[in-house]
């Protein structure tokens, strides 16, 4: 059986593709149609990629599951360097886009492309930066680590997500749902 502490990888992962590639078709969408975008509901899909992988995601992988993975596998220490040092730099992509964004948004059109360049870099940087987690890491990872691993993993993932305010999580959940069902985020 999968141990939970993965299933929660996978989940957010997921949630994080979809976020994506509703980002990714409603940059596109714009586009085709020649109007002006939601710059909120597009900001508002920024904020969540910045948001759950900075305060959720990449603290459970960077602080917890990583750390454990070297110990019992310090083969897979190249690898686990360069998704660490992913984990950094999203931060600083996010605020690029979010700029960019903003140069759309005041600038006008002339800047549209440049937006959608970007997001496409980050987004097909970011969606490899999972599949290597997934095809690659993971499996691993539940090769090395023992049962008793992955029970002690589980408990502090969910002790880390207990330190986040319940409303907090809650506002993700929220938000993630209106932009799954493609509702107005403005
Ligand atoms: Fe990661
Ligand atoms: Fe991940």
């Amino acid at each position: 059986m999968q141990p939970p502490a993965i299933t929660l990888i996978k989940q957010e992962h997921q949630a994080l593709t979809t976020v994506l590639r509703a980002l990714r078709q409603s940059v596109k969408r714009v586009g085709k149609s020649g109007q002006p975008p939601d710059f909120d509901g597009l900001r508002a899909m920024l904020f969540y990629l910045d948001e759950m992988p900075a305060r959720v995601h990449h603290a459970n992988e960077s602080e917890l599951l990583f750390p454990r993975i070297y110990e019992r596998c310090p083969a897979l220490r190249p690898v686990l360097d360069r998704l660490q040092a992913e984990h950094s730099r999203g931060e600083s992509a996010v605020r690029e886009l979010e700029h960019a964004l903003t140069g759309w948004q005041i600038m006008g059109n002339e800047r549209r492309e440049a937006f959608e360049l970007l997001l496409h870099a980050y987004s097909e940087d970011y969606l490899g930066h999972m599949e290597v987690e997934e095809s690659y890491v993971l499996p691993v990872a539940m090769d090395y680590l023992s049962p008793a691993d992955w029970s002690e993993l589980g408990a502090a993932f969910t002790r880390q997500r207990g330190a986040l305010a319940e409303s907090i999580a809650r506002g993700h959940r929220e938000l993630f749902e209106r932009i799954a069902s493609n509702q107005s985020l403005s």
